[in-house]
């Protein structure tokens, strides 16, 4: 942190404050207001976390006005044009980008830890088969921690490094076996001559009964889809499994409850709702009247894919993942796909539309995200898994962060309290 040279005075009834203010290396500076309640018996208030920095972090940055991705301060257009996966993972969770000596003992540490203990495949058998695969994955990543016994204590950083291979290297592999389960399939194993997007590929799609060969173009896509989608700086799933971790659960535990949050159809669930939501529009001609239920106070129907808390501007990823949807459609031959007509002109009308432009709306990387995966043969229910398995490291590298800092403290927001003072106990009778 800054040493802090600025103040800020607050003054208050009897009150006045001089309060510390930090600078970061980029973003707004920040008043430290630790002292306050201590010192001015008083709360700050901020549902939401709006206006709430949380934290100290290295990892990522976003300049929502700029439309700006940073990762260890490489620019996510960047690291989506001339980078993959592993590579991104590697600068998350060690902060540089890798030699190719370390890239290969990486990659070749997480090709090794792809398979999950064959008892977990019992979990599977105890859902539902049309169980929603983030069901599935909330409850197995979290039971990992049944499993893998040597990699549970946060003190010890040899295990912390163990665990967080072990969570990225085993999540595709978990997500393919949710969706295998779903469609009644045999599950299939993961192979070690095979690059990362590639095996989750072969995982999902394909079957005993004939060879499955990976179309270089769509472990590309299916590559890119996974880097866009790594860190987010303090995203509501990200700030759960800092909360989580906080307490000193177990890692897999932490990733589980991440798992959760990014269910919700506000966050990573919006991938899934946006489709959803194009194939009820349907067609061209009815995009005016949901562009209407958007914009109408009385309606509660938002456009999904649409609007960002931090990106003001553009979402960069919704930039790069335009011009995959074209390749993809373009080489699965459906680029006269009826949902895609349907989501660029949406995108078009709400672009132009005075209120999304007033409120600053734009296509988030949700929107484009479930044209590709949908046309890449996934069905909506797995939109939010590939999300997950995606921004597992993501969570395991901010989550590392906080464990290592020494001024780290349980997490334990406070309230405005708004409910009844203290009153006696009345018996029943007199009630
Ligand atoms: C992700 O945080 C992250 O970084 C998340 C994420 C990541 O990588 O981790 O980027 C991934 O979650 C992307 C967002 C995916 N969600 C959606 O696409 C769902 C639809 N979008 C909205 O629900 C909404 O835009 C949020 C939740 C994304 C952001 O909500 P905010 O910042 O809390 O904004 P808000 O709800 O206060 O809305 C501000 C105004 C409101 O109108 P007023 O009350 O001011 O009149 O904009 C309106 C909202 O009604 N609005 C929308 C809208 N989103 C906001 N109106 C219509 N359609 C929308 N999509």
């Amino acid at each position: 942190m800054s040493d802090t040279k600025k103040t800020a005075k607050l003054s208050f009834g009897d009150k006045e404050l001089e309060l510390p203010i930090y600078s970061p290396t980029a973003g707004p500076d920040v008043i430290d207001i630790r002292r306050l309640y201590a010192e001015g018996d008083v709360f700050t208030y901020d549902p939401g976390f709006t206006s709430t920095a949380a934290c100290d972090s290295t990892i990522t940055f976003i300049d929502g006005e700029k439309g700006e991705l940073l990762h260890r301060g490489y620019p996510i257009d960047q690291l989506a044009e001339k980078s993959h996966y592993l590579e991104v993972c590697y600068l998350l969770l060690y902060g540089e980008l890798p030699s190719a000596n370390d890239l290969e003992e990486f990659e070749n540490r997480v090709t090794r830890h792809t398979m999950v203990h064959e008892q977990m495949m019992n979990f599977f058998r105890g859902f539902r088969r049309d169980a929603h695969p983030m069901a599935i994955m909330t409850g197995v990543v979290g039971a990992m921690s049944a499993f893998y016994h040597d990699s549970l204590d946060i003190t010890d950083p040899q295990q912390r490094e163990v665990a967080s291979v072990r969570m990225i290297a085993k999540l595709p592999t978990i997500a393919a076996m949710a969706f295998k389960y779903s469609t009644g399939q045999p599950f299939v194993y993961p192979r070690n001559d095979l690059d990362y997007a590639s095996n989750f590929l072969r995982m999902c799609f394909a079957v005993p009964a004939e060879d499955y060969e990976v179309n270089p173009i769509l472990s590309r896509a299916m590559d890119r889809i996974f880097t866009l989608h790594a860190d987010h700086e303090q995203n509501a799933s990200t700030s759960t499994v800092r909360l989580a971790g906080s307490s000193g659960a177990n890692p897999f535990a932490c990733i589980a409850a991440g798992i959760a949050c990014l269910w919700g159809p506000a966050h990573g669930g919006a991938n899934q709702a946006c489709l959803e939501m194009l194939k009820e529009i349907g067609t061209v001609d009815r995009i005016p009247e949901y562009i209407a239920r958007a914009k109408d106070k009385n309606d509660s129907f938002r456009l999904m894919g649409f609007g960002h808390r931090v990106y003001k501007n553009f979402d960069p990823r919704a930039t790069v993942l335009k011009q995959s949807a074209d390749e993809v459609l373009e080489l699965l031959g459906v680029e006269n796909n009826p949902i895609l007509q349907v989501a660029k002109e949406l995108e078009k009308a709400a672009i132009a539309d005075p209120y999304f432009a007033e409120k600053k709306l734009f296509p988030n990387v949700d929107f484009y995200s479930g044209i590709i995966l949908e046309a890449m043969g996934f069905p909506t229910s797995m939109f939010t898994p590939i999300f997950a398995l995606s921004r597992t490291v993501g969570w395991i590298s901010q989550w590392k962060e906080m464990i290592g800092d020494p001024g780290q403290k349980i997490g334990r927001p406070r309230q405005l309290y708004q409910g009844e003072t203290s009153r006696d106990y009345v018996d029943v009778e007199k009630r």
